[in-house]
């Protein structure tokens, strides 16, 4: 059972460890950040080298215990590694953040199948990997958890040149929602928040000139999202305030999919 507490809008992650997998940049370090800002205990975890440099700075700045754990999901070795590391250090698990993320764009007719691969097992096995652990730490706590996952405006509407990412996605969607079925008589909430294109490293990467500019047309609010606007989305899903909402995929596109 998920159970019901007190709603008073504080959004309150106070006492509660929270990993944020793939959270030595982009929009893993503004939820690392909203989540330390919101009293968490915080973990960086990602396959980057300067998840120890990013925890330190959040520590600094927001005055809460955070620890950085070099971590690639496409390696159960690695993941079960970072788990221990967490525990070593926090002693449990209450939120995962995970959103690693991977993007490579070619047209369907083109792109090699070693392609295709790479993104699923990065974007949809590698999540799973980590979620799998993770519930099953959680569900031996016996405190519930929640897991939010980011997935992607890819997930209602067909984009050029997205083949692979899209279907590492859809796939996201489906285990959001199954996990979320089997996982909530042990109290644990698990849902995605799909963003329209964002300012990020990926984000720039997959949207320049004519396209960025297209794009940007065909967006109602006119603009991309800043990282910190999908990082409130995750925070709400990740602290009581959301505990009535599970296998949802909460859209954050200014608009986007409307049509
Ligand atoms: N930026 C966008 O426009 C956009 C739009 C929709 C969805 N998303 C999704 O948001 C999430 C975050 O992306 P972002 O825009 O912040 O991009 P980003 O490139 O800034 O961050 C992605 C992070 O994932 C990490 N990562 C990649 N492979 C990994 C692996 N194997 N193991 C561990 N960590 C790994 C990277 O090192 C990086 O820090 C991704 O899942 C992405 O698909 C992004």
């Amino acid at each position: 059972m998920i159970q019901y507490e007190k709603v008073n809008g504080d959004f309150s992650l106070e006492g509660k460890v929270a990993v944020v997998v793939g959270g030595a940049g982009g929009i893993g370090e503004a939820t690392a950040r909203m989540y330390a800002r919101k009293g968490a205990k915080v973990v960086i975890a990602d396959c980057k080298d300067n998840c120890p440099e990013v925890a330190a700075d959040i520590a600094r700045e927001y005055g809460v215990q955070t620890t950085g754990i070099k971590c690639d999901v496409t390696s159960q070795e690695s993941v079960d590694t970072m788990i221990t590391g967490v525990l070593e250090t926090f002693g449990e698990i209450n939120v995962l953040a995970c959103m690693p993320g991977f993007v490579d764009l070619y047209r369907a007719t083109d792109i090699e199948i070693s392609n295709v691969e790479k993104h699923i097992a990065i974007n949809a096995v590698g999540v799973f990997r980590v979620c799998q652990a993770v519930a099953n730490q959680m569900i031996r706590q016996g405190k519930g958890g929640k897991i939010v996952c980011i997935t992607s405006q890819a997930d209602f509407i067909a984009i050029n040149k997205h083949v692979g990412y899209t279907m590492s996605k859809a796939a996201l969607v489906g285990m959001i929602k199954v996990c979320a079925l089997e996982w909530a008589e042990y109290g644990i909430n698990v849902n995605g928040v799909a963003p329209t294109v964002v300012n990020t490293y990926m984000g720039e990467r997959a949207w320049q000139g004519k396209v960025k500019t297209d794009m940007i047309e065909k967006i109602p609010a006119h603009r991309f999202a800043e990282t910190d606007e999908i990082a409130a989305a995750v925070l709400f899903l990740s602290c009581s305030e959301s505990n009535m909402i599970t296998g949802e995929d909460l859209v954050v596109d200014g608009g986007f999919t409307i049509y």
